[in-house]
């Protein structure tokens, strides 16, 4: 009886370690998808943070997973986003989160935080000092993959950057909802950032939208 226990335990914890993400690996706590600031309200406050004395305190998780759920987020089942997609396609821009205990690639499906690297690499992307002490980075990249059905590079730039401009917006907003700062950055070290993340050859950085509170 007492060697039964035993391996079931073995086969349990063996199990436990396959099916649960790594450990350096977040899960987000959902999202806040009810109540808060009205869409008007968010509308009337959305703005920059000023770049010269941006908030320096970190979000919550909680924050974090609704901002991040705001510009990715399935809103519909298996398959509807807060954002269109063209064709209803999985989104094909995606994001990387960097936080001082590291990198992070998004994952809209799992709601979480999967490892990238350990780096704080926040003061080697940004081309404008005070983006080093921005407490949150998110990083927006066009998927080569995510976007492979389409021959035409002109059109899949334009797709892009369709999906970069609703995503960005709904993090504007999402931000004001919850009293966090936000700005949009255009002067990114892009060489240096995209080696540092190590992404696929013809994925691009498009834009880094840095928050805090
Ligand atoms: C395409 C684009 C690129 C931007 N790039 C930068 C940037 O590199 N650095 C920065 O500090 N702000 C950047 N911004 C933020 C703008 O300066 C800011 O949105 C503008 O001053 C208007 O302010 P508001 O967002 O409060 O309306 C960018 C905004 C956009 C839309």
């Amino acid at each position: 009886m007492k060697w039964l226990y035993k391996n079931v335990l073995v086969v349990v914890t063996l199990l436990f370690c396959l099916l649960s993400p790594s450990l350096a690996d977040i899960s987000l706590p959902e999202p806040q998808t009810d109540g808060g600031m009205g869409l008007f309200q968010a509308l009337k406050e959305r703005a920059s943070a000023p770049g010269g004395d941006f908030p320096s305190a970190p979000l919550s998780m909680e924050d974090l997973s609704t901002i991040l759920w705001s510009a990715t987020g399935l809103n519909r089942g298996e398959k509807g986003w807060t954002v269109p997609m063209t064709n209803g396609l999985p989104p094909y821009v995606y994001i990387c989160v960097a936080l001082d205990s590291g990198v992070y690639r998004f994952d809209w499906s799992a709601n979480a935080l999967i490892e990238v690297s350990k780096d704080d690499i926040r003061d080697k992307i940004g081309a404008q000092r005070f983006v080093a002490s921005a407490p949150c980075g998110l990083i927006l990249i066009s998927s080569a993959e995510g976007l492979e059905t389409f021959k035409d590079d002109g059109l899949k730039k334009e797709f892009a950057a369709v999906a970069v401009g609703a995503m960005t917006q709904d993090i504007y907003l999402a931000s004001a909802a919850l009293n966090v700062g936000a700005r949009y950055i255009h002067s990114i070290k892009f060489a240096e950032t995209k080696s540092l993340l190590g992404i696929p050859d013809g994925d691009e950085i498009i834009c880094l939208m840095i928050l805090g509170r």
